[in-house]
């Protein structure tokens, strides 16, 4: 049985990136991305623009922006914190903006350096000058399922804010699980809330895997009527300004489990494991991504030739 359809969006080299403590060259970056391209993904967000001291890791994002082969069936985007973030994105023709704030005070602050009030005074300016351009918006929500220091953040003040979103024309909310607190029951309920009060919304969810739990959020979100998803290549990812932070939902991960059962992701499974496997050598480390270990369910083995052996022996005993 054919399921629906589904838009999933790379964050490898943006989530991943960030959280990296070798600096990937800026060519190898623009290669990984040139190869996602072509990989069926809706949407790949490329990079950030934010403070170079910040997130030295991005420090390149207008070189990467430029230098990108930019296909016209994915959408390129880039997340920005402030109004200067958001200048260098338009400079570059991205897509769309991926503007960001946390639901929580805390994260806000040790993130972005500013109070939530002060981010949505920011963000508020960004909307209304490029609310007049063809560059659509779309805001993610950090914390949005738990906040390291604040724990658990009301869904009632998380729709809140993605009302006060809604109510100056963005396109499309996103709600991170920035740390990996949330867990499927709670996902629903949140994601069905959210349908049901911006049906005209693009909502997206953004998990990460810190507690294990990304794979089953994501089947509990779908449930709930929830097309988007972030995911990263390898499973990289992570805030460096989050207690405890790890990688998001391993992209191949998620697209392997969902066309085994019969979704549609529009994403090659078999190209992304090949770029997955790329990432060791940049990065310099292993990637959390069991599927890049293990293959995919049905990549079979020889059998081991004792085995073999007994195995012949036995039939011919
Ligand atoms: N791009 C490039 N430089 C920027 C910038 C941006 N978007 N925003 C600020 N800067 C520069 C300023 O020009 C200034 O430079 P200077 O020291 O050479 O004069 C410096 O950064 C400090 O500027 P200020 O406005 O005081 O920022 P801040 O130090 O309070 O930091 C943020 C605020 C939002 C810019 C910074 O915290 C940030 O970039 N955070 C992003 C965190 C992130 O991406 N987390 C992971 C994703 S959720
Ligand atoms: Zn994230």
């Amino acid at each position: 049985m054919t399921r629906k359809r589904l838009r999933i969006h790379e964050v490898a080299t943006r989530d991943g990136f960030q959280n990296e403590a070798r600096f990937v060259d800026t060519d190898a970056k623009v290669a990984l991305i040139d190869r996602l391209s072509e990989c069926g993904y809706a949407k790949i967000e490329v990079t950030s623009f934010t403070s170079p001291k910040a997130i030295p890791a991005l420090r390149d994002a207008e070189a990467v922006m430029h230098n990108i082969k930019r296909r016209d069936d994915v959408v390129y985007t880039a997340l920005v914190p402030n109004i200067r973030g958001a200048e260098r994105a338009l400079s570059c023709h991205v897509d769309e903006i991926n503007l960001v704030m946390s639901v929580s005070e805390s994260h806000n602050r040790s993130n972005l350096r500013m109070t939530r009030e002060q981010s949505f005074a920011q963000l508020r300016d960004i909307i209304s000058v490029v609310g007049q351009t063809p560059v659509s918006i779309n805001v993610s929500l950090s914390t949005a399922m738990g906040c390291p220091m604040e724990g658990d953040i009301s869904p009632e003040q998380v729709l809140g804010w993605v009302q006060r979103f809604a109510d100056i024309g963005v396109h499309g909310i996103t709600l991170c699980d920035t740390t990996g607190m949330a867990f499927p029951s709670q996902v629903a309920a949140l994601s069905g809330a959210a349908l049901k009060r911006f049906p005209d919304l693009e909502l997206t969810l953004h998990f990460h895997n810190t507690r294990g739990m990304a794979l089953a959020n994501t089947l509990s979100a779908l449930s709930a009527g929830i097309n988007r998803f972030d995911a990263s290549l390898g499973g990289l990812g992570g805030c460096p300004y989050a207690p405890g932070a790890t990688g998001n939902v391993c992209t191949e991960e998620l697209v392997h489990m969902l066309e085994l059962d019969g979704y549609q992701t529009g994403v090659d499974l078999e190209k992304i494991l090949s770029a997955s496997a790329l990432l060791p050598g940049l990065i310099g480390h292993d990637v959390p991504s069991q599927l890049l270990k293990a293959g995919r369910r049905l990549d079979l083995h020889p059998m081991p030739s004792p085995c073999a052996g007994t195995a012949e022996s036995a039939v011919f005993a």
